[in-house]
């Protein structure tokens, strides 16, 4: 479903990603962990057309994408979900959403985003900044979804959120992917949190996948030795 043959990119003269291959089923999990400064973020923006790729291939269920600007890989089935979140803090929640929307949708937010997230419902004209740091993740993953995906990238989408509240993402994500068979990538530092979603794990280190497990085969000691400064 997503596939990523050979990608390099960086930022002026410093290569940042080196020659990356990973192939994504459709409904799979896959995690890309990695420290600070690794290039998960970099991987992210690249794949969105964000950074311009210096080579290599991305492509979603068979079509390439790799020259085509960013709201055209939205459009092909792409959506992504920013380290941070940058949802808009003056605009309300439904807004939120809506910039998510197609044209085509006229502004009405399909219910099973509500059913997914009840409390944007609940919150729907409250503006996006006075959201809590877990709220404010829920609601940029729904205006992600509104996109209607094949393909989510969500970056480190637990930083500064609390257990409980990772533990509600990371069921929401398994239900996402199995009510629309999704097909998600999410890098992380966070190892409990993507032992319980992926089916699997990669690690990034300066710019190249040095490791990739299976779920049933993972070994958590060699994954945190990498996580660990
Ligand atoms: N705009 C930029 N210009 C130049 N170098 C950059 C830029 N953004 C990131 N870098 C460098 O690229 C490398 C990878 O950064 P990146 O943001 O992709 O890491 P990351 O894995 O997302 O880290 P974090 O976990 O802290 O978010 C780092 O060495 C960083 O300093
Ligand atoms: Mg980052």
């Amino acid at each position: 479903m997503f596939k990523i043959d050979q990608l390099s990119c960086g930022y002026g003269q410093s290569q940042i990603l080196h020659d990356l291959d990973l192939s994504v089923a459709k409904r799979e999990i896959v995690a890309v962990m990695g420290r600070n400064g690794m290039g998960k973020t970099t991987l992210f923006k690249s794949l969105m057309g964000i950074l311009p790729q210096w080579k290599g291939q991305v492509s979603v269920d068979g079509q390439d994408v790799s020259a085509l600007e960013t709201h055209e890989r939205v459009a092909r089935g792409i959506a992504y979900v920013p380290q941070g979140r940058m949802i808009f803090p003056s605009m309300s929640v439904l807004e939120n959403i809506q910039t998510g929307l197609s044209a085509s949708a006229r502004g009405k937010v399909p219910e099973d985003l509500y059913a997914l997230f009840p409390v944007l419902y609940d919150m729907q004209s409250r503006k996006g900044g006075n959201l809590s740091g877990g709220q404010q993740q829920q609601l940029a993953i729904a205006r992600a979804l509104a996109t209607n995906p094949k393909v989510l990238l969500l970056d480190e989408p637990t930083e500064g959120i609390q257990p409980s509240i990772i533990k509600d993402i990371a069921r929401t994500l398994k239900e996402i992917r199995n009510l629309r068979d999704l097909t998600i990538v999410v890098s992380e530092q966070v190892l409990s949190f993507t032992l319980e979603i992926a089916d699997r794990f990669l690690v990034i280190e300066k710019g190249r996948f040095v490791i990739e497990e299976t779920r049933d085969r993972v070994d958590e000691a060699t994954i945190s030795r990498y996580l660990s400064v």
